[in-house]
């Protein structure tokens, strides 16, 4: 299967649904991103913080598949931010991928104590004029982060990248995100670990549909307009979850969903979050 398209603020597309590859990484990354491609994904998540663009890089060069038709996304580090510095860091990004140019690259953190992602988001501007990235965007910037690139600069995000689970599904972010036509892109939309993929409410409506946990909580991702990237160095579990573009939760099975609500989060926070 191979996720649908989406639109993005300056007119281009986006898988609905990519691979996470955070933690995959070593020898044996490239053949298993590459079996991830061959299993239908297109969208590839990156960082330079995973320390694996290098074997993303690989896997997509290697593949089969044109490089067109894949979506690479990487990621800016908390050491990279200010002006200068972002765009020697996409230089290096590019180069460890062994890519000429990115399809997406998101700012990683806001790092609010710094106060750099307005430089940063020049420089970001800058790449994308230059071609180097096709697409601009963020990752865990709250409503007045965007508020204030968006008011200094006049360039809304194409995505931005935040943590988003039936735990902590981000109402009001994912409407700040609205606002600037910014799609909402889930990380750990599986819970990572955590036993999200366990709770009854989640395996009863897997059972109902005839579906696993994970694909339940993908298509509620899809259906409340988030685009997920899940990772899982399982093929047999990667498989499963692009599967998920052929069924419907009802009415019934988001209040369930929504009933698991507990506003937590699993990772960082972007109020405070600094990654030198
Ligand atoms: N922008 C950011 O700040 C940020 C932060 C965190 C993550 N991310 C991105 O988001 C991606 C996904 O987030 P994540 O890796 O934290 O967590 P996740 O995708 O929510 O969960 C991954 C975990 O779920 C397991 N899993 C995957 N599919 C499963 C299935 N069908 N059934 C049961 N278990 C399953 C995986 O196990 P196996 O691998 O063993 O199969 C792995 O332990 C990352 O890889 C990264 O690309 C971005």
């Amino acid at each position: 299967m191979i996720a649908p398209l989406i639109e993005l603020n300056d007119g281009r597309q986006m898988p609905a649904l990519g691979f996470g590859t955070y933690k995959i990484s070593g020898p044996d990354a490239p053949a298993l991103i590459g079996s991830a491609i061959d299993a239908g994904y297109r969208l590839l998540d990156t960082a330079t913080r995973y320390e694996n663009e290098a074997e993303v890089g690989e896997a997509v060069r290697a593949s089969s598949v044109p490089r067109d038709d894949l979506f690479v996304t990487s990621k800016l580090p908390g050491a990279d931010h200010g002006y200068d510095a972002a765009l020697r860091s996409v230089e290096g990004s590019l180069e460890r991928l062994g890519l000429d140019r990115l399809d997406l690259f998101l700012i990683h953190w806001p790092q609010p104590p710094i106060d750099q992602y307005v430089e940063t988001w020049k420089a970001f501007i800058r790449m994308r004029d230059e071609g180097l990235v096709s697409s601009i965007g963020v990752s865990n910037f709250l409503p007045e982060h965007l508020d204030r690139i968006v008011d200094e600069t006049g360039v809304a995000p194409a995505v931005n990248q935040v943590e988003l689970h039936p735990f902590l599904p981000q109402h009001e972010q994912r409407a700040a995100d609205a606002r600037h036509g910014t799609v909402t892109q889930s990380w750990t939309p599986l819970g990572r670990g955590t036993y999200l993929l366990e709770r009854h409410e989640i395996t009863e409506t897997a059972d109902k549909h005839a579906r696993t946990p994970a694909q339940v909580v993908l298509r509620w991702h899809l259906q409340i307009g988030a685009a997920p990237i899940p990772k899982s160095a399982t093929p047999e579990r990667f498989r499963s979850n692009l599967d998920v573009f052929d069924f419907e939760l009802d009415a019934d099975d988001l209040d369930r969903i929504a009933a698991l609500e507990t506003g937590r989060r699993i990772g960082g926070d972007p109020v405070d979050e600094v990654q030198l």
